[in-house]
């Protein structure tokens, strides 16, 4: 076969050329060796597998070349794809040809074990390795798997801006900017934009990154992460949240149809995962998850927020995403609608993942009276300027709306079974940690 006729491919695509010479641009990831033979352990970012290089077959040039290849160089290998009954991705190839395109030296992240810091001080290299390849893939399914639900559903995605003069989430954890001389900050959350939208266009989703300084270091918090927020015109709570329920077992089930190698590869256990598909998920109202977690020798009183042993228990208890709703008013947004017969209480839910990945979704009804809104938003010691436009949303036309907000790195790290949220982000931002 001469050189133009030889197919170039991807790692992934090799089944599909079992008997046959290809070209595939890769990296080295690692490399066993005797006298006579070099095994290659190589990625291209599409799969991970082995190409043989025998003394034997090959030039003793290309032999050396292959022995001398350090972690992480970049080259074309040429050679024939075989059935590998002994390695996890079937299939293997047998080298004819080597093109090295940029040496490797002294490669940080080494074949040994390294503490979990290191590993993210590299995090540009250890993008690289298996479990954040995996993870990351999966995220990437999360996302089209959204984009595909809401299309489905009839939204349109609206896009709000990152730099705002609200903070609706409170003012404690905010990150202030200047902006030619106005106080400014990063965007908390997109969802009042997002109710201006849905007077717009019906129903709409906003997705985009979401800053809070949060100073405590959790395995849960991120300071920049992202979130999807749909919001409903003419939708009560109970519709919402039916559409949460299938919005999450949609985004589980696209995982288990597309990402079975990267859940083999991270261990996590896709029966369990099925399982956490089959609706309806149980409803608890804060009122009864008080008394459950009474019953259960937990400290807490009637108007406390739950902290994450809360949760964990709370989700543990019924094995399944568990809705928790109707929140005492004193501890959510000033948004969210006043419960009809309750006036310390808003019709509100958070949907808690079991296994301890703590509130996936944060989502209630929103008040709609322009009167008591103005009154929160001053309670809370907030510039009604800022909020004029919000307000004027209620003077026009207002109708019932609902939405929510699922954090797209929490739900990554309950689909993938990442203890850490700072795996299930490309970059992660915590307090301590602003590069790479
Ligand atoms: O519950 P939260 O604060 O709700 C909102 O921001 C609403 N505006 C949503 C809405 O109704 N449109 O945040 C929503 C979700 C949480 O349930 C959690 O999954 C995630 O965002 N989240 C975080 N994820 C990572 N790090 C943080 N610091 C997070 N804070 C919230
Ligand atoms: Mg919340």
């Amino acid at each position: 076969m001469t050189e133009q006729t030889i197919p170039t491919i991807q790692i992934k695509d090799a089944p599909q050329y079992v008997g046959q010479t290809v070209k595939i641009g890769a990296w080295l990831r690692n490399k066993r060796g005797s006298g006579k033979m070099a095994f290659l352990q190589l990625r291209d970012g599409t799969a991970f597998f082995q190409a043989v290089v025998a003394k034997a077959d090959v030039s003793e040039e290309l032999f050396e070349t292959a022995k001398e290849l350090k972690q992480e160089s970049s080259m074309y290998v040429t050679g024939v794809i075989n059935q590998d009954e002994r390695s996890k991705f079937g299939y293997e190839m047998k080298v004819s040809d080597i093109q090295v395109i940029g040496e490797s030296h002294d490669y940080p992240i080494t074949p040994k074990e390294h503490g979990t810091e290191f590993l993210f001080d590299e995090r540009h290299l250890y993008l690289r390795h298996i479990k954040p390849f995996a993870t990351l893939k999966i995220r990437n399914t999360l996302i089209a798997a959204t984009y595909e639900f809401f299309n489905n559903e009839g939204f349109i995605k609206l896009d709000a801006p990152l730099l705002t003069g609200s903070a609706p989430e409170g003012t404690t954890e905010l990150f202030e900017t200047d902006y030619f001389g106005q106080d400014a900050y990063l965007s908390q959350t997109g969802q009042l934009y997002a109710e201006a939208g849905a007077m717009a266009f019906s129903k709409v989703f906003t997705f985009g990154p979401a800053f809070r300084a949060e100073k405590s270091k959790t395995r849960r918090h991120l300071t920049e992460f992202w979130m999807i927020e749909p919001e409903m015109a003419f939708f009560d709570q109970e519709a919402s949240l039916e559409l949460q329920e299938r919005y999450v077992a949609f985004l589980i089930e696209k995982v288990l149809e597309r990402n079975e190698q990267e859940l083999d590869l991270l261990g996590r256990d896709k029966d369990l995962l099925k399982s956490y598909t089959q609706l309806p998920f149980p409803r608890v109202s804060y009122d009864d998850a008080i008394k459950l977690l009474q019953d259960n020798d937990f400290d807490v009183e009637w108007g406390v927020d739950f902290g994450s042993p809360e949760e964990t228990f709370l989700a543990n208890h019924f094995s399944k995403p568990v809705f928790i709703m109707n929140f005492p008013k004193a501890i959510k947004a000033f948004y969210m609608k006043r419960h009809p017969e309750c006036e310390d209480v808003v019709v509100s839910a958070d949907l808690l993942a079991p296994e301890g990945y703590g509130e996936i979704i944060g989502g209630s009804e929103r008040d709609t009276d322009y009167d008591y809104l103005k009154q929160r938003i001053e309670e809370e010691g907030q510039s009604l300027e800022d909020y004029n436009w919000y307000l004027d949303l209620r003077k026009f036309g207002s109708v019932p709306h609902s939405g929510f907000g699922l954090g797209l790195e929490r739900m990554v790290t309950f689909v993938t079974g990442e203890e850490h949220i700072r795996e299930a982000i490309p970059f992660p931002r915590m307090t301590h940690r602003l590069r790479p």
